[in-house]
């Protein structure tokens, strides 16, 4: 928002945008016209996630306006949220949004929603039961800047978990693993990414039952070595599969196959 000042609420509170201004939506619409002729895709994503809506209330015209209309932050939340998918569907996309807004007004968003997981597990199957199509992120196992996560959990992870009817299954269209670039930048992004990426690929290509309850140190892991070796000798720079640490370097020499 640097190049449209006016989107902040002011310019010592600047996120999230200015929910008063009109402007503000017709930059939001701006953005979803000038995409939908770049991109051919049916979803864009909305975001709507670890919103603080401090600036809100805390800006003389903005905290005015709430008043006037007789809003809570958390209305006013609600307000932008449902206000960015009516301009996004009217453009012939369908959103996506992460968790809190299905978590906090489930009822009110616009029924094509795809509703993004990510804070824990457990919400795909609510919002399934609801209707709703779900992207499984859940980071306790699918971001990969979570260094701590060893490979097997990004294995094991079950995107279908706490899902048993089978039409209700079909909502969930898959997963994403993340990659935030807080703690990464050019010099090991790659070794952050990979193979743990792979891991969580194998998961979602594969058919549920071809990979659960197996021995994953006979099965999978064999595969992820010598992928990470393909992935070395191609010059992206995988880190050992079975480090303790995500992107840390081989304990001791050997061959590539053995780490
Ligand atoms: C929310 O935003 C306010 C104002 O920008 C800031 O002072 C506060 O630390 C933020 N709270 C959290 C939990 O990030
Ligand atoms: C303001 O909102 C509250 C809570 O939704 C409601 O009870 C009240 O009647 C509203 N007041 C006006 C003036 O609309
Ligand atoms: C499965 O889910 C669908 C959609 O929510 C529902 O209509 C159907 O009754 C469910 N089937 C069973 C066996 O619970
Ligand atoms: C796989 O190997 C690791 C490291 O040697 C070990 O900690 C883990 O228990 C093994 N898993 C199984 C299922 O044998």
């Amino acid at each position: 928002s640097a190049g449209y000042p006016n989107l902040w609420p002011s310019s010592s509170c600047k996120e999230p945008l200015d929910v008063s201004k009109s402007s503000t939506f017709d930059v939001v619409s701006g953005i979803l016209t000038d995409m939908r002729k770049i991109f051919p895709f049916e979803l864009f994503h909305l975001g709507g996630d670890e919103v603080n809506t401090t600036c809100w209330s805390s800006t003389r015209h903005v905290k005015q306006w709430l008043q006037q209309h007789n809003m809570t932050t958390k209305d006013a939340y609600q307000y932008f949220v449902l206000k960015a998918q009516e301009i996004a569907i009217s453009k012939n996309w369908t959103p996506v949004n992460w968790e809190e807004t299905f978590n906090t007004f489930p009822t009110k968003l616009n029924p094509k929603t795809v509703v993004h997981n990510w804070l824990g597990p457990g919400v795909c199957p609510k919002a399934v039961a609801k209707g709703f199509r779900c992207i499984f992120s859940n980071q306790g196992v699918w971001y990969l800047d979570h260094l701590h996560v060893p490979w097997e959990d990004t294995y094991n992870a079950e995107p279908l978990e706490g899902i048993n009817n089978v039409s209700q299954q079909k909502l969930v269209l898959g997963g994403e693993v993340c990659m935030w670039g807080e703690t990464a930048d050019t010099s090991d992004v790659q070794q952050t990414i990979w193979p743990r990426a792979a891991a969580a690929a194998e998961r979602l290509w594969s058919r549920r039952e071809a990979t659960s309850a197996r021995n994953g140190n006979l099965t999978a892991l064999p595969r992820l070595q010598y992928f990470r070796c393909l992935l070395n000798r191609r010059g992206v720079q995988a880190a050992p599969v079975t480090n303790l640490i995500a992107r840390s370097p081989p304990i001791w020499s050997g061959s590539c196959y053995d780490q």
